[in-house]
């Protein structure tokens, strides 16, 4: 580890005490009502560290700066940004604060949201020497201390952090919704299966599909959470229950379900066209499947759903069998 990257860490784990503290001193009563008012709890407060970012330009920087750390120091850690006359200024102001943590622990970057609208909603640290945004991942930390063989891979922040709250200490967030490939593999080692409960909306869904075929390279089992009622796994917990969503989990579609689930709302399944037209997708993707019974399975219930014969879908899947052997 660099002198600096050294640095960078002592800065980020100071700055996360000082907007913590600020949270729960009477300077942070705006953030502390917002976080209460989206139904955190003051333990799971605590346990994310949450924080609080003053109005103003300086309290971060004063802070850091009576700290012994270098105006260069804080610039590097991104914590306050270049300013015109030779001095920086805090990167977070009047933002409720979401230190990201690594699995060792350290401090590596922050996200900071708007207590209400505005934009941006959510700020986060750009990339320094310590954080790469596409390697990052939110609440990996306290989702690794539970050993779960299931990770709960959610949009947002507080998706994350209201999963961990309703009882499921395994969940993480990606910054956003594109996963990576470094993600998937940073997920890979140490999870052998994941459930992704992105948020119901367009976006949402085109992200889950994305991240479905990134994660089938790497090897992890897939899981595909669908809500609704529901914009987001927070929304839904507030709105429904912890209970409820426990269900959600244990009944998420495996790839293969989703993928059937996908092909069959691109066509109109009312029509002869358009039965015919899904089973043309359907057969090379069940004659891709490894466990025959597997693939009988999904067989005969689409067959029995469109009014099929199930002799004739069957006999065209073991033809396409044939042919790719
Ligand atoms: P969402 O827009 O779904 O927000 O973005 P959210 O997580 O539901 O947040 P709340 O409930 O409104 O507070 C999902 C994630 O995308 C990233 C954040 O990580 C956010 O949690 N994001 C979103 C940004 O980085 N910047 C933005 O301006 C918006
Ligand atoms: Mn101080
Ligand atoms: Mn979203
Ligand atoms: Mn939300
Ligand atoms: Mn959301």
């Amino acid at each position: 580890l660099s002198r600096l990257k050294a640095r960078i860490l002592e800065a980020n784990r100071e700055a996360a005490r000082f907007y913590h503290e600020t949270l729960v001193s009477p300077a942070g009563k705006a953030g502390l009502d917002y976080l209460r008012s989206r139904g955190l709890s003051d333990k799971t407060i605590r346990r994310f560290g949450l924080g609080f970012a003053p109005e103003g330009w300086d309290a971060l920087r004063n802070h850091l700066r009576a700290k012994g750390f270098s105006e260069q120091e804080m610039i590097a850690a991104a914590l306050t940004r270049q300013g015109r006359n030779g001095g920086s200024y805090d990167q977070f102001r009047n933002r409720v604060i979401f230190p990201i943590i690594d699995l060792r622990g350290s401090v590596i970057a922050f996200g900071g949201r708007i207590m209400g609208e505005g934009q941006p909603k959510y700020l986060n640290s750009p990339d320094t020497p310590v954080f790469k945004k596409s390697r990052g991942l939110f609440a990996l930390n306290t989702a690794k201390a539970t050993r779960e063989p299931r990770l709960i891979l959610c949009e947002g922040y507080m998706d994350a952090i209201a999963v961990h709250q309703g009882g499921f200490d395994n969940a993480v967030a990606t910054l956003g919704t594109a996963l990576t490939d470094e993600q998937a593999r940073l997920i890979a080692q140490y999870t052998s299966e994941v459930v992704i409960a992105y948020d119901s909306d367009a976006p949402g869904q085109k992200a889950t599909r994305r991240a479905a075929g990134i994660f089938a390279k790497t090897g992890v089992k897939v899981r595909v959470l669908t809500m609704t009622g529901a914009k987001d796994p927070d929304e839904y917990l507030k709105k429904y229950g912890r209970e409820r969503f426990a269900r959600l989990i244990e009944g998420s579609a495996n790839s293969t379900e989703y993928a059937v689930n996908r092909l069959k709302e691109q066509f109109n399944l009312e029509t002869d066209d358009g039965k015919v037209a899904f089973l043309r997708e359907f057969c090379p993707l069940m004659a891709g499947i490894q466990n025959p019974i597997e693939a009988d399975v999904y067989t005969t219930r689409i067959a029995s759903e469109l009014r099929v014969s199930r002799e004739a879908v069957g006999q065209q899947i073991q033809a396409l069998r044939r042919k790719n052997a």
